[in-house]
């Protein structure tokens, strides 16, 4: 596969931690110092779906195609108030795509949904059973919390980041992992009682749960593995890599990461500061930015690497 265009969206209202501060017992310096985080965009009266198909249509745009020309619409997606139908199909409607002949399906591998995906498209066009695919990852996180608790409440903004990828050998490695542990992040949808149910076993409607410093140290530890090992896989070295894009949940995390690495500050852009933590759309919003203000450019090598709920993590080079 090859990235031929990119783009973004975001909700226009942006939430400061001085606004979370007037309804939760919350400061802007505990969560500056905690997570780096400044600002995050909040869903509002926009629609959700809307957002997303106007990353999709930049990108599409950037890619220099028309809408028709796409033949398979993937979403990641893991927050977004319709169950059913899923995401990329709203997506299709959205930007006109009649279809029969454009397949649609969302993949939710949580935070780490683009990374997974990209995989997917990679496998999809070396067999030839698309030529030019819309992949969006859009998520509306701060829907899952609990606006009443200062623990997940302040860490997620809403967005959408999406790119066409089309037939060629950009991809040069690629590492996807997954380790059953249900319970460090959880979130189960509301679900109607039957009649037939007992009581017994049946869990009450939670907001996002989260077991933060455990998170924390699996994500330092497995990034920093998984980075060193699709480095080697590639014949490659740490220095030859030219942009580090990492999963943006936490500015410490990367911090943490990009020390055990001992690579250059400059080499790892950041958005958590301006968008919060925004799960699988981070690292599109990431790439969308560094390609149209000119520091990723054609013939780089770029990293991507992301962690989240499962335990799941996934990391690919490629060449842009
Ligand atoms: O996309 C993947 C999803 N998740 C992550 O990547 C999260 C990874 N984990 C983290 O980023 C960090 O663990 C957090 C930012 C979630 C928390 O930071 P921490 O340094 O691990 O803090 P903590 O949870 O150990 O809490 C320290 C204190 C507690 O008070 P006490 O018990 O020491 O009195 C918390 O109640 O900070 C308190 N606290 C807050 N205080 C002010 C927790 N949240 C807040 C808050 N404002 N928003």
């Amino acid at each position: 596969m090859k990235i031929i265009g990119t783009g973004s969206a975001l909700p226009k209202k942006s939430v400061t931690n001085d606004m979370l501060s007037e309804f939760l017992d919350t400061s802007d310096e505990w969560i500056t110092t905690r997570t780096g985080i400044k600002t995050r965009h909040i869903i509002t009266d926009e629609r959700f779906e809307d957002l997303a198909t106007e990353a999709a249509a930049r990108a599409i745009d950037a890619a220099g195609l028309c809408p028709d020309d796409i033949d398979y619409i993937i979403c990641s997606n893991v927050s977004n108030y319709f169950v059913t139908p899923h995401l990329s199909s709203l997506i299709q409607g959205g930007l006109g795509i009649k279809g029969p002949g454009c397949p649609t399906m969302d993949v939710n591998v949580a935070c780490v949904g683009f990374v997974y995906a990209l995989d997917l498209c990679d496998a999809l066009l070396s067999t030839g059973r698309a030529h030019n695919i819309l992949l969006v990852a859009a998520e509306e996180c701060t829907r899952f919390c609990d606006w009443t608790d200062r623990n997940c409440s302040v860490l997620f903004g809403d967005g959408a980041g999406a790119v066409v990828v089309s037939k060629g050998d950009s991809l040069i490695s690629c590492r996807l992992t997954s380790v059953p542990m249900p319970d460090v992040i959880v979130y189960r949808n509301p679900m109607e009682p039957t009649p037939f149910e007992t009581g017994e076993g049946v869990d009450v409607h939670m907001p996002l749960q989260m077991k933060g410093r455990e998170v924390f140290r699996m994500a330092v530890s497995s990034a920093s593995r998984d980075i060193q090992q699709v480095v080697a896989d590639a014949g490659l070295e740490l220095g030859d890599i030219d942009h580090f894009l990492l999963h943006q949940a936490n500015l410490r995390i990367n911090e943490a990461i990009r020390e055990n690495l001992g690579q250059p500050e400059e080499k790892f852009p950041t958005n958590v500061q301006r968008f919060g933590n925004t799960s699988s759309a981070s690292i599109p919003l990431l790439l969308d930015e560094g390609i149209r203000e000119g520091k990723i450019r054609r013939g780089h090598k770029v990293l991507m690497s992301a962690f989240g709920a499962g335990f799941v993590t996934g990391t690919l080079i490629l060449k842009y």
